[in-house]
């Protein structure tokens, strides 16, 4: 860990104009530089740095930051690898905060691991390259696999020859610990007898980000169905197999350049892929997808594209861990390969130009692959059908933006022949669900505002009345309270009641969206205004750097935009006829903002509920809780309409 006064010292020297201007060509426009988006091919420069603001913004890409998020997303560095680049860029010395006793050990534990890992891999690279038994046997097997030299090279392949302790015997000679070496299960135990647990396998070395090799696969040459295939290493402290995926370290510049990962079964397809030059390709070989490898997938793009052998017979069984991807907001697709081919088989029978031309015609949505899958399963019964729109509801209420489930809503309804709205009511019901599980335990008040569907029954009709303003609205408070943070006002007028109290605006307007549980409805403003909130709580304070180093990418680039055009206070000044002072305007933002919104949302409610409550009563129900409601909402909606009405338009 770099301790907190040398991320400051650090975060002191580095001048963002200084260290970008090594990336980008920057020209000064105004009081800002602007240059060529490092992340497009665009003509015209829409990059923007802010040496004043300290912050950068790239108009093509939207990506937005301070100085370290700029290295950390050109360099796909972390936040404390970016650090690091920063101190050694300003000849700043990180000395780490001394580490315990336990934490001394297992560093030289791991490192120990790493010196081991390192050492096989090397001495099977020999072995294969230069002796007679690993040419003709370990070697020659690659090659007649169809591996090109340069590919076994790249991925530094290798051979334990077919020998009881022919790797047991050098590394104990050469001085490495029994334990160490246990603990690689590169070497065996057995009643106090080692021998090679590699003996006679083809060897795959496995890389973690930066390079080095954490792991190994081994792979029998013998046709004996009672020998494992494959031998995987154990997990250790270098080797957490959920979250390092095998192909990463040689796949990531190409999966970010390419804004795709493909994502196959095994060693022998990542390295098949690659010697056609589909770099962008990576395996979770031997385990089930997990959440941490597609966050590792999601430094370097946002789209994985899952690719199947012919049969189907994987696809069926990785559906949930497909679920997560969608979870995690990226976007998924799906390829079959023709005729029971993997991708190893399909790319020894297919040239480079024949494969791609397949990869991207053959590409399908996830989605609509699923309920393709599942339908064609259901057979038209009645029971799985319902089963099935389920599932496939349930997949869609995973993914975090609203649009791109309204759009897969309506391809679903077509591909089921479902009506969209039994769609949306189901997804609704789903949200709803997942949007209580995750407020449990939270003792928020739900009552007034409680249940505000997320999309609504209507949803065409009414889009545009509603989202546009609404959006507008959440993305004014937001500013307002970014730009305004530290400011005080008072909500009454204290040109007319001196005595009037000032608040703290960010805390202001905290209050009266939270008070009355309020949850913003545009997901990205949402997840900052959540993530201010939880801050504020904590730790009582609004710091804009934190928001500007934020570790999510959609937060951060967010609080940069909404920081580069802050709130523009003179937009009143077209309605005043009297210069008012800055103070005043601001008020009126404030409470403009803040109450306009409310009485949007309660308008909203007020609609909805008269829906329902024509709904229910076409099923005879008893209306009186609808007209409770709706007593209860028009009550809200003239306090409010006073307190505007009495600020902004007197
Ligand atoms: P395959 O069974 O296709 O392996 O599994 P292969 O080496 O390509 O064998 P052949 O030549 O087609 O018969 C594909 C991937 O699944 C993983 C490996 O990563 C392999 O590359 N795998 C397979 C294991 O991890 N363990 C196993 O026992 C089998
Ligand atoms: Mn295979």
């Amino acid at each position: 860990m770099i301790p907190p006064h040398k991320v400051d010292e650090i975060l002191g020297a580095a001048r963002i104009d200084e260290v970008i201007g090594e990336f980008v060509n920057l020209k000064r426009s105004g009081s800002n530089l602007k240059g060529l988006s490092p992340w497009s091919d665009e003509k015209t420069p829409s990059f923007m740095v802010s040496p004043a603001k300290g912050i950068f913004k790239d108009f093509s890409s939207g990506k937005g930051g301070n100085v370290v998020t700029f290295i950390m997303e050109h360099e796909h560095f972390t936040y404390p690898e970016a650090l690091r680049w920063l101190a050694k860029r300003y000849n700043i010395e990180v000395e780490e905060e001394k580490p315990t006793p336990e934490q001394e050990e297992a560093r030289n534990e791991r490192e120990s691991l790493y010196v081991i890992n390192d050492f096989a891999r090397n001495w099977f690279t020999q072995q294969m390259w230069e002796t007679e038994e690993g040419q003709n046997i370990g070697l020659s097997y690659f090659k007649e696999r169809g591996f090109k030299e340069s590919a076994i090279q790249k991925f530094q392949l290798g051979y334990n020859p077919d020998d009881y302790q022919a790797f047991t015997n050098t590394a104990k000679s050469s001085g490495y610990k029994d334990e160490y070496l246990l603990a690689t299960a590169l070497v065996k135990e057995k009643n106090g007898r080692f021998y090679d647990g590699y003996k006679g396998r083809v060897i795959f070395p496995i890389h973690n980000l930066s390079g080095r090799v954490i792991g190994f696969g081994g792979r029998t040459l013998k046709a004996d169905k009672n020998i494992p295939k494959y031998i995987n290493s154990p997990e250790n402290l270098v080797y957490d197999k959920s979250s390092s995926l095998y192909g990463l370290y040689f796949a990531k510049q190409s999966i970010a350049k390419e804004d795709n990962c493909f994502l196959v079964e095994g060693y022998t397809d990542v390295i098949s892929f690659h010697q056609k030059s589909i770099e962008n390709t990576v395996a979770s070989s031997g385990t089930a997808l997990t959440k941490e490898q597609i966050k590792l997938i999601s430094r370097y793009s946002q789209n994985i594209t899952l690719v199947y052998d012919g049969d189907k017979a994987g696809v069926k069984a990785s559906l949930r861990g497909i679920d997560l991807i969608l979870e995690q907001g990226m976007n998924v697709k799906v390829i079959l390969l023709p005729d029971d081919h993997d991708p190893d088989s399909f790319s020894k029978e297919h040239d480079r130009i024949e494969i791609k031309e397949y990869l991207s015609k053959n590409a399908q949505d996830f989605i609509a692959f699923k309920a393709a899958l599942l339908m064609q399963d259901a057979q038209g019964d009645p029971i799985k059908t319902n089963e099935v729109v389920h599932a496939m509801v349930n997949s869609i209420a995973l993914i975090p933006d609203s649009i791109l489930r309204s759009i897969y809503v309506n391809e679903c309804s077509r591909l089921m022949s479902i009506s969209e709205s039994a769609l949306i009511s189901e997804l609704n019901k789903s949200l709803r669900k997942n949007h209580k599980q995750s407020f449990r335990g939270n003792n928020r008040r739900d009552e007034d505002f409680a249940e505000a569907p997320i999309i609504k029954t209507d949803f065409n009709e009414q889009k545009k009345f509603d989202e546009d303003t609404i959006e507008h609205q959440e993305r004014d408070i937001l500013r307002i309270m970014i730009n305004y943070h530290d400011r005080m006002f008072s909500l009454e007028d204290p040109l007319e009641d001196e005595e009037a109290e000032e608040i703290n605006i960010l805390e202001f307007m905290l209050d009266e969206i939270e008070g009355d549980d309020l949850r913003f409805e545009t997901t990205a403003y949402k997840q900052l205004f959540d993530e201010i909130s939880r801050v504020y709580d904590e730790t009582e304070k609004f710091d804009q750097n934190f928001f500007i180093h934020h570790d999510l990418e959609t937060i951060r680039s967010l609080f940069v935009d909404l920081m580069t055009f802050p709130y523009n206070l003179d937009n009143w000044e077209r309605m005043e006829i009297m210069v008012v002072s800055e103070d005043q305007k601001l008020r009126r933002a404030v409470i403009e903002s803040i109450y306009a919104y409310k009485s949007k949302r309660v308008e909203r409610m007020i609609r909805e509920n008269q829906l329902a409550m024509k709904d229910s009563s076409a099923l005879g129900a008893d209306p009186t809780p609808y007209l409770e409601t709706q007593i209860k909402l028009e009550t809200i909606k003239r306090e409010i309409n006073k307190t505007l009405g009495r600020t902004v338009l007197h």
